[in-house]
C-alpha cells in the first residue's frame, strides 16, 4: 500500500517536474520524459509532449506552437567530440540548436540531430532519423529522413 503511494507521488512529482519547464500552461505532457539542461529548452503554447520523449538541451532547444512529439520522441542538440574521446578520453559535447516551427508533428520514435531546422507544419514519419533542415509543409520520413510530400495536405 505504502508503494502504491509512494508511486504515485513520485509521478505527479514527475510530471510537475516536467511542466515547470514550460512557458506556457497549455501545453501537455503526457507520461514521464526526460529533459536534459531545462535553460536551454523553450516550448511553445498548446504542445503535446508525449511519454518516453528527450529533449537533451545541451545547445538550444525551440518548439513552437501547436507542436505534437510522439512517443518516444528523442530531440538530441549534441554529441561527443569524437576526436577528444579518441585523444585524451575526454567526453566533451558539441552541439547546434535544433528548432522546430510551429505546427510540426513528429511521429513515434523519430530523432532528429543537432543542428536541425523544421519549418512550420513538417511532419516527421514514425522512426525517421531526422539530419538536415527541411521547409515548411513537407512531410518527411526515412534513415535519412528525406522528403514524401511537398506542400500542405490542405493545399
Ligand atoms: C509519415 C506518415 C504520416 C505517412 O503516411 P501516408 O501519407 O499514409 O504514407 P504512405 O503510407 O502512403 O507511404 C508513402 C511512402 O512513404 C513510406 N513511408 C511512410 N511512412 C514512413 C516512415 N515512417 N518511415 C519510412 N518510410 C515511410 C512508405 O513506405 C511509402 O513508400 P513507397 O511509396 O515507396 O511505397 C505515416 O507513415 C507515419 O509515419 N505516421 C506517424 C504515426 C505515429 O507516429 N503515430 C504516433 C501516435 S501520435
Amino acid at each position: 500500500m505504502l508503494r502504491h503511494i509512494r508511486g504515485y507521488y513520485r509521478h505527479v512529482l514527475k510530471r510537475l517536474r516536467s511542466f515547470y519547464h514550460f512557458r506556457h500552461f497549455d501545453s501537455f505532457v503526457h507520461g514521464p520524459i526526460q529533459v536534459g539542461y531545462r535553460e536551454n529548452i523553450r516550448v511553445g503554447a498548446n504542445c503535446s509532449i508525449n511519454r518516453g520523449v528527450i529533449l537533451q538541451g545541451h545547445s538550444g532547444i525551440d518548439v513552437g506552437n501547436n507542436v505534437v512529439l510522439s512517443p518516444n520522441v528523442m530531440l538530441l542538440d549534441a554529441g561527443l567530440d569524437f576526436d577528444e574521446l579518441r585523444s585524451t578520453g575526454r567526453r566533451l559535447h558539441v552541439g547546434k540548436p535544433i528548432r522546430l516551427g510551429d505546427g510540426c508533428w513528429i511521429g513515434a520514435a523519430a530523432v532528429i540531430l543537432p543542428g536541425v531546422t523544421l519549418g512550420r507544419n513538417v511532419l516527421v514519419g514514425a522512426g525517421s532519423i531526422v539530419t538536415r533542415s527541411f521547409p515548411d509543409n513537407s512531410v518527411i520520413a526515412g534513415n535519412p529522413a528525406r522528403i514524401l510530400e511537398r506542400g500542405s495536405r490542405d493545399d
